[in-house]
């Protein structure tokens, strides 16, 4: 071979392998158009609505409510959430159907005489419930968006309530271990008092005459009229505030999500009252000057680096961030390259930095890791990121027999005791306390990925505080680590969250020698407790624009599409 040859050759193998191969899919592919939720009869319902001609707007509205049925673990009617979209012409928007205290709630709500937290009263029963903010949100997504009539999207959901749905064995688990905590809120004669099996099937009855209700009237066939008047008199009963002036008063919000860069892709995600779009740009913004690819997925380094870049990203997203329409956040400031650098300048490989050298306050953030994600792309190019929850599993536990759900303990997510000062005398959370109207902080991350800026992932998961981190590493996954879709939801993840200075990592993925060579480096690894982090549903658009499903199978969750 002659040297020109020889270099050229060269040069050839370099490009070949710089390039990245382009994954095999290991998910479901499908042609056109895919829905990934927590079970399947609500994606196949979605991606029948799509079938039909629906686009993914129209889906998503019969998706969120056939949750409702069939995972009312987390979907509902009783809560809240945030949708990001993408359409087809890239216009982005997102809207914001988080819960809201009422309008007689007040900061020290919570706590008792002596200014210490009434344990169980923001997370259990009546006075735990947030107002409503579900029915609102998809109902004005519909009426922007939608294109097909809402008694047609309803119409299968309403079917589904009353056919009635599967007990998995995931779900006999789930009623199973929740049965004494409906009993001791709701007495023993409660619709889910009696012990369900897997196989048997669960009709809700009471549920679908609140859909048909609000397939006839839409959202003022929930928040005005005869559901509302039981709903608010079922609340009050109880002990809790939510009145009908206050689900009268509820709408939802459109909100401007954050978009920023990473190498050459573009990430959506939801902006406040969510963290989600904020902790996550800190986050791979801090990690994007390294060469990621190189160390390897979960090896010590990528852990370390995003460990790194968690603790201070989480760090500034307790302190800061609240309900804009509340708080003044300092967004720009906080999201400048100057600034993310400069929080970054003392990371170093050798050693894990200490959470309490990072500010700000010494508040620990308790959120609950109980809430629904589902991803849409519908055969026009239209994408829907949507999260959605009710805060704990079944919420407050609080359940109206006359209308059949489980209403939210989402009060819970406001810090019901802020002002206490950290180390530095920083005054933390305070962006995050009570007052009538306002939003609590969320860390629901709807999230869609475009590269070289045409749709690439559509990616979401429940988790609670969990959720950034697991919706970061997924999209590391796909990116970074050149995975397929199903394969970035299969891998093992782990997490950290500032407070408490631990990374938590899942089970049986990760080696006995990696978890020694962190600890030398100083982290503390939190062996007694390794939870499942995150149930990923998500969606990837394949080079050839085929679609290619991931459906976490630590749960029920599915994708169907054609
Ligand atoms: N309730 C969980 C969240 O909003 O982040």
């Amino acid at each position: 071979m002659k040297l020109h040859q020889f270099i050229v050759a060269l040069l050839l193998i370099a490009f070949v392998s710089c390039k990245k191969a382009v994954p095999v899919p290991t998910g479901l592919v499908t042609e056109n158009a895919m829905v990934v939720s927590a079970r399947e009869e609500a994606s196949k319902i979605g991606s029948d609505i799509l079938q039909k001609g629906g686009n993914a707007f129209d889906a998503m509205v019969a998706t969120e409510l056939a949750l409702a049925v069939a995972f009312p673990f987390a979907g509902n009617v009783g809560g809240g959430g945030f949708m990001v979209y993408r359409k087809a012409d890239g216009d982005f928007g997102g809207i914001d159907y988080r819960e809201k205290a009422p309008m007689t709630a007040h900061k020290d709500m919570y706590l008792d005489s002596l200014g210490n937290v009434i344990p169980g009263k923001s997370t259990v029963g009546a006075t735990a419930v947030g107002v409503p903010g579900t029915v609102a949100g998809v109902m004005a997504v519909h009426e922007k968006f939608g294109t097909m009539p809402l008694k047609e999207l309803l119409a299968p959901v309403i079917a589904l309530a009353e056919k009635g749905v599967v007990v998995t064995q995931k779900q006999e688990d789930r009623l199973a271990s929740y049965r004494s905590q409906f009993i001791e809120v709701n007495g023993d004669s409660t619709f889910f008092a009696q012990p369900y099996k897997k196989g048997d099937t669960i009709k809700y009855k009471a549920l679908a005459r609140v859909m048909r209700k609000i397939a006839e009237e839409g959202k003022d066939g929930f928040y005005k009229g005869e559901i509302a008047e039981k709903l608010s008199a079922f609340i009050q009963d109880m002990g809790g505030y939510v009145s009908m002036e206050d689900l009268a008063l509820y709408e939802a919000k459109w909100r401007a999500p954050l978009k920023f860069s990473y190498k050459d892709l573009d990430i959506i995600s939801m902006s406040p009252p969510s963290s989600g779009g904020f902790t996550i740009q800190q986050i791979l913004k801090m990690m994007e000057p390294h060469e990621i690819s190189k160390f390897g997925h979960n090896s010590a380094k990528t852990i370390q680096l995003f460990t790194e870049a968690a603790r201070r990203a989480y760090a500034d997203r307790n302190y800061y961030l609240g309900d804009p329409d509340y708080v003044a956040i300092p967004m720009n400031e906080l999201l400048s390259d100057s600034y993310i650098q400069s929080r970054m300048a003392d990371f170093s490989f050798d050693k894990a930095t200490k959470s309490t050298a990072v500010s700000h306050g010494d508040v620990t953030i308790v959120e609950s890791d109980e809430t629904t994600h589902y991803s849409i792309v519908d055969s026009f190019g239209n994408a829907v990121s949507a999260t959605t929850t009710i805060n704990g599993g079944y919420g407050s536990k609080l359940f109206s027999e006359e209308l059949g759900f489980f209403l939210n303990n989402e009060m819970d997510d406001f810090s019901a005791k802020p002002g206490v000062p950290n180390m530095f005398g920083l005054i933390g959370a305070e962006a995050n306390s009570i007052m009538p109207g306002k939003r609590m902080l969320s860390s629901m991350t709807p999230t869609i990925v475009e590269k070289n800026g045409k749709l690439w992932m559509v990616v979401g998961t429940p988790g609670g505080s969990t959720i950034i981190t697991a919706v970061a590493q997924t999209i590391l996954n796909g990116y970074e680590f050149n995975m397929s879709m199903q394969e970035a939801v299969n891998a093992p993840r782990f997490h950290h969250q500032w407070m408490p200075d631990n990374v938590v990592f899942e089970p049986n993925g990760f080696s006995p020698d990696l978890m020694i060579e962190l600890k030398e480096k100083g982290y503390v690894i939190n062996e007694e407790r390794t939870p499942i982090i995150g149930k990923v549903d998500a969606i990837m658009v394949l080079p050839d624009g085929r679609l290619e499903g991931g459906a976490d199978h630590r749960g029920d969750d599915t994708a169907v599409g054609f």
